[in-house]
Order: C-alpha cells, then sequence, then structure tokens
C-alpha cells in the first residue's frame, strides 16, 4: 500500500505542482484513501473543485475503490489535526478496528461489543474497546469502573485496563449525571481524540461501540476511521431491521466491509416453565442478512443473565462462562475473526503526516 501512496502524490504533483504541498494527512486503508487538504476558507469554491479533481484522478488507481478528500480551513486547523491523526497516531500499532453498529437505538450495541472484546481476548488476542457513544456512554458501567485514566510520560491518557481489555470511554473522563450538550463536529472531535490522544498501543482488535444512529456523525465516523469491517446488530422485528438496513447501507456507502449482522433478544426461554417465545419476532435479522447479502454471525438470546451481569459490572463472558450465551459469543468471536483475516485488504493504514 505504501506504493499506493506514493503513487498518488505523484498523480497530485502532475495534476498541479503545488497540490502535495496541500497535504495535511494521507492514509491508505481497506482500498480506501483518506486525504485531509489545507485549504483556504475564502476560496472554498475553488478548493472544492480541485476536491473533485483530486478524488475522480485518485479513485482511477489501481486496487483503490473510494477517495475521501477532507477540506480543512486554517480556522478550524485545531480541529482537523485531531481529526486526522485520530485516523493515524493513537491507533498506528492497531491492527484491525471493528465497530459494532446499528441504525437503532437500544437493540444492544454495547452489550455485544464488551462481550465480543472479551470473546476475542480469550481466543487469545489483545483487544481494546473504544465507546464511541459520547451522549450516552455505556462502558463504565458494562465493566464496573469509573475511575479516571492516568496520563502516560509523553502526556497521552492511558486506557483503563479492565478484564484484560484495554477501554476508552467519555463516561470515564466526565462525572455520570453531566448532560453532554454537544455538537456534531465535537462529537466527531472527541471521539477523535479517544482514538488520537489515547495510547492504544499494539492490539490486534479494536472494538468501536458506534452511538446509535445512521447520522453525519456516524457516517463521518465511518468514513473517517479505518476500519477493517463493521457488525451489525439487530433484533428480529421490523422496526430494528429497518434501521440495521440503513446502517449496512451507511457502511457501503463508505466501503467498510460488513462483516456480518448479530440477531440480538432473538429468542425467550422462561426460566419457569422453560417455554419458548420470540417476543420481537422469529429470525427476522437472519432472513434480512440473506437479502441484504451480509453473513449471518449468529443470534444472542434474550435472557436475564446477560442483562443482570452486564448491570453488575462483569460482562456474562466472564460471570458465567458456560452459559449459552458466552458460547454463541465465543462462536461470533471466531467467525468475526476468520472474516477478518479472510479480509486480505485488513492491512495496518499506511500514513503520512506533513
Ligand atoms: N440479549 C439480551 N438479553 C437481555 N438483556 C439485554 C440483551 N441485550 C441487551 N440487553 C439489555 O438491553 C439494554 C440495552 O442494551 P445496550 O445498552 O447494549 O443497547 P445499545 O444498542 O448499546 O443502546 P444505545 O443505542 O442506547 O447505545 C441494556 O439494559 C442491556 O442489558
Ligand atoms: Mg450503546
Amino acid at each position: 500500500m505504501s506504493d499506493v501512496k506514493t503513487l498518488a502524490i505523484e498523480k497530485l504533483k502532475l495534476l498541479n505542482p503545488e497540490y502535495p504541498e496541500l497535504i495535511e494527512a494521507i492514509v491508505v486503508a481497506n482500498k480506501k484513501i483518506y486525504l485531509s487538504l489545507k485549504t483556504d476558507k475564502t476560496k472554498i469554491d475553488k478548493f472544492t473543485r480541485i476536491k473533485l479533481q483530486i478524488e475522480k484522478e485518485l479513485s482511477a488507481i489501481d486496487g483503490i475503490d473510494s477517495v475521501s478528500v477532507s477540506l480543512t480551513s486554517h480556522s478550524e486547523s485545531m480541529q482537523s489535526k485531531a481529526d486526522t491523526r485520530a485516523v493515524t497516531s493513537g491507533i498506528s500499532e492497531v491492527r484491525n478496528i471493528i465497530s459494532v453498529a446499528s441504525g437503532k437505538g437500544g437493540v444492544g450495541k454495547s452489550t455485544i461489543s464488551i462481550n465480543l472484546a472479551v470473546a476475542i481476548n480469550q481466543l487469545g488476542f489483545s483487544v481494546g474497546l473504544l465507546d464511541a457513544d459520547v451522549y450516552g456512554p455505556s462502558i463504565p458501567k458494562l465493566v464496573g469502573d469509573r475511575q479516571k485514566p492516568k496520563k502516560s510520560k509523553a502526556g497521552k491518557i492511558l486506557p483503563i485496563q479492565k478484564y484484560n481489555i484495554s477501554l476508552m470511554s467519555i463516561g470515564f473522563l466526565v462525572p455520570e449525571d453531566s448532560p453532554m450538550i454537544w455538537r456534531g463536529p465535537m462529537v466527531i472531535t472527541a471521539v477523535s481524540q479517544m482514538l488520537n490522544d489515547v495510547e492504544w498501543g499494539q492490539l490486534d482488535y479494536l472494538i468501536v461501540d458506534m452511538p446509535p444512529g445512521t447520522g453525519d456523525v456516524q457516517l463521518t465516523m465511518a468514513q473517517r476511521v479505518p476500519m477493517s469491517g463493521a457488525v451489525i446488530v439487530s433484533t428480529p422485528q421490523d422496526l430494528a431491521l429497518i434501521d440495521a438496513i440503513k446502517g449496512i447501507e451507511m457502511f457501503k456507502k463508505v466501503n467498510v466491509p460488513i462483516l456480518g449482522m448479530i440477531e440480538n433478544m432473538s429468542t425467550f426461554i422462561c426460566p419457569n416453565c422453560k417455554n419458548e417465545s420470540h417476543i420481537f419476532g422469529f429470525e427476522g435479522a437472519k432472513v434480512e442478512a440473506k437479502n441484504q447479502n451480509v453473513d449471518f454471525l449468529g443470534d444472542i438470546p434474550l435472557e436475564i443473565d446477560l442483562r443482570e451481569c452486564s448491570d453488575n459490572g462483569k460482562p456474562i463472558m466472564l460471570s458465567k462462562t458456560d452459559s449459552t450465551v458466552s458460547k454463541k459469543f465465543l462462536e461470533i468471536a471466531k467467525l468475526v475473526k476468520s472474516k477478518i483475516e479472510d479480509n486480505s485488504n485488513s492491512e495496518k493504514p499506511n500514513i503520512i503526516i506533513n
């Protein structure tokens, strides 16, 4: 991929010898080129034309699926620097970034993120978990920990270490009851900083627990973070599925591979009478995965134990290792791992920062 980077810069030079000067950062990952250009705010029309010209030119490079050029004006340079570095330094030793997402809220993204993180760790990999939900951070509660992160000698934030997972969440940084009245760009910056300014170190996998929805914030994240793939969570009911499809489309739009769908709360077995009921419908996500031509990774039943372990701050993967749910998470983790390994493009991003 470093050839692609060199080639891209050469092509820019041919278009206009001054273009390489404008490059703030260039990242090649997952058959995508992410380019950030220094822009003069007063000449936005001119720079928009340059952006389109560059996107067209670089898209023609062999093996590249898409090109994303972001324009950053000088007055925004602090933020844009944080944003571009976000796709670079803090995660430069992270081999694979996987986002756990769904268009809909409350379907179990955070629950699945933490248990998947533990399951992948149990397969022998080093794992981190980033809570990208700035408005409703869940990870501190799910791991039963609210300690404040410390700083490293280099001034970076050290992730919280719990259950052998490196964790970061805005919930570790601000008091639980303080409301987050942040606008979109600030959210992006906050997430960028949790990627960049955190000393994630060497990790095989970084799981990103995405906030609900498919708005600008989620789209920008999907675009700017060099993700190896996305796992989509849905309950089987139609309403959740509609949003899950939006989620799939969002990732497809920015060329993030969909690793597959997980059906959460798929079935409920009454602990007393052992009768099975399908509270949110039956196999809806499984059927939809087929319709969407994405893999089905597995189903997680609606389980009181799962909810209780989450509320008690110790994931079911650690507190009830022999439970059906834990075994299912382990199977899902194996599938995710093999899908990532199959993806020949799951290379480490290649970075230049000017
Ligand atoms: N399979 C399950 N069985 C029982 N309870 C579950 C299950 N999955 C999730 N829950 C519970 O449902 C609630 C919502 O789950 P969670 O917070 O993981 O969803 P989310 O998609 O991350 O929500 P948000 O969109 O707000 O971020 C939590 O109380 C969680 O413990
Ligand atoms: Mg959540």
